[in-house]
């Protein structure tokens, strides 16, 4: 069967995806195993009058899919020792956007983008034990599995593994 790829593109989140924004933080279950319980939907506008969802140390893009919007994506600054910082990344994507191929196209892209605007060295991302999607993603995206993190979320009642990934600059893009 010839599956034709879905045109994706990266774009700046704006005023009319606020809603959609909101959507992630109030409506158990939208996000997945990433559930938290519910927080302050005025932070997703706040946020945006504040800096646009493009902060110097964390910002989210939304992905776009055939000209609709398919989620967003998200990049997070951290640091291990000394100066340099890594990227952590996430993704959340509507139901109807998710198994078309769109998620590990959309976080290699993203990857792209980050490696080339800032001069990191390693980008990272975790997932948990359920989420097969996101793992076969991750590694379509051009991650490798890093590890298990042992207890180190407390999700759903319990405090779980995750599993950690990370593509470096020297790893091979697969767009
Ligand atoms: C996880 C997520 C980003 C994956 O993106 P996606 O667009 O659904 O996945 P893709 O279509 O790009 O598929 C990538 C690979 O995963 C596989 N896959 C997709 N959905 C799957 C599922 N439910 N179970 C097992 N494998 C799955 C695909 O078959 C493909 O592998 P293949 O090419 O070897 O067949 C998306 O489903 C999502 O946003 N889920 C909810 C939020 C979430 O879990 N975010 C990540 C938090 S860690």
């Amino acid at each position: 069967m010839v599956v034709t790829e879905i045109p994706i593109n990266l774009r700046p989140v704006g005023e009319d995806d606020l809603e959609m924004l909101r959507r992630f933080v109030t409506e158990p279950g939208l996000i997945g195993l990433d559930w938290n319980g519910f927080q302050d939907a005025q932070g997703v506008a706040k946020r945006y009058a504040d800096d646009g969802f493009l902060g110097e140390a964390d910002g989210r893009l939304i992905v776009e899919a055939a000209g609709r919007t398919a989620g967003f994506v998200s990049y997070t600054e951290g640091v291990y020792a000394g100066r340099g910082r890594f990227w952590e990344i996430g993704i959340a994507l509507l139901p109807d956007s998710r198994g078309r191929g769109i998620g590990w196209r959309a976080q290699a892209m993203l990857c792209d983008y980050l490696f080339a605007h800032s001069p990191a060295q390693r980008i990272q991302a975790g997932t948990h034990a359920e989420n097969l999607a996101e793992q076969r993603s991750l590694v379509k995206a051009g991650f490798q599995l890093e590890g298990i993190i042992r207890s180190c979320e407390f999700r759903d009642g319990a405090w779980r593994d995750g599993h950690l990934y990370s593509r470096l600059r020297s790893d091979p893009s697969p767009l």
